[in-house]
């Protein structure tokens, strides 16, 4: 008789591809934890206290050689301020308290020739008509300052990194509005902005809307391609209240959410509601 003989249990052997792999893995880890520059894995700075992966930085770079990566300054912010010849004489304080003649860049579109406020004086934005600038009347006060963009980028877009839509009663204080638009990429898609400091305001409209009253800058890339569909959006979204109601229906089509910069403040003092309604 046979018995049979138990197989031998074998250890598992460990496949070569596997080893292979498995070492890849690790060397790559290892490369990983000394070359990163996450603040995280400081093995670089403990192993080589001198060593700066500059390559690592300038990763970007590499990717668009083009592109300028200085700091931005107020020469690269272009702004788009709407107004009406009935207010202006009231409003242009607002307006001449934050804007610097020769520095800042920028129009200021009115509803009609100002010609009671004539000579314009250096010390206001230079202005554009929006109507006889668009060769249009009777255009909805919304659709006309949407459209602002749209002027201003087409006389406006020679080393321009943000666009900034603001109301004549919107006050900046430049070198804030540098210091935040500074820390947004502005050759990527941006929509920076806040919403309102009022809930009703924010229900009405929308938590995610950058709210014009406040100012909303439009990175160069996303406002060129936003002027490009500007005409199609204008239409689509023509019943919308506001310019900042289109602009954010615009962004939204785009795929775009805002950013919100908490900066950005749009405040109204009374709460009746009613009075969003006259501004
Ligand atoms: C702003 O930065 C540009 C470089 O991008 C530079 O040429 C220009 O002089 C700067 N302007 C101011 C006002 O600092
Ligand atoms: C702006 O610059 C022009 C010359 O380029 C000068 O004549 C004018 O006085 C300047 N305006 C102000 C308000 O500084
Ligand atoms: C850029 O601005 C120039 C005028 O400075 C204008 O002729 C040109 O059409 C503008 N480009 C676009 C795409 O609007």
């Amino acid at each position: 008789m046979f018995t049979q003989i138990p197989k031998k249990s074998t250890p598992p052997r460990i496949r070569k591809p596997t080893i292979i792999i498995f070492s890849s893995l690790s060397i790559i880890l290892i490369l990983i934890l000394i070359f990163s520059t996450n603040p995280c894995s400081q093995t670089t700075q403990i192993l080589f206290p001198n060593f700066t992966p500059n390559y690592f930085k300038n990763t970007y770079n590499i990717l668009y050689p083009n592109q300028e990566t200085t700091p931005t300054n107020i020469s690269h912010i272009v702004f788009s301020i709407a107004s009406i010849v009935k207010t202006w004489h009231a409003r242009k304080h607002y307006v001449e308290s934050w804007w610097r003649p020769n520095e800042t860049r920028g129009f200021l579109f009115l509803d009609q020739a100002p010609n009671r406020h004539l000579p314009w004086p250096p010390t206001s934005p230079r202005v554009l008509v929006s109507n006889e600038a668009m060769g249009q009347k009777d255009i909805s006060r919304a659709i006309r300052i949407a459209r602002g963009i749209k002027e201003t980028f087409k006389m406006e877009n020679t080393s321009v990194r943000w666009y900034v839509m603001a109301d004549d009663d919107t006050v900046f204080f430049l070198e804030n509005l540098v210091e935040v638009l500074k820390k947004y990429d502005h050759n990527g898609y941006y929509y920076v902005g806040m919403n309102s400091e009022s809930v009703i305001s924010n229900n009405l409209f929308s938590f995610e809307m950058g709210f014009g009253g406040a100012g909303i800058a439009f990175s160069y890339p996303l406002a060129s391609i936003l002027v490009k569909n500007l005409d199609v959006c204008l239409k689509r979204y023509r019943g919308s209240y506001g310019s900042d109601q289109i602009l954010h229906s615009c962004m939204a089509d785009l795929g775009v959410s805002l950013t919100h910069a908490k900066g950005f403040h749009q405040v109204i003092f009374v709460l009746d509601v009613t009075l969003l309604f006259y501004y």
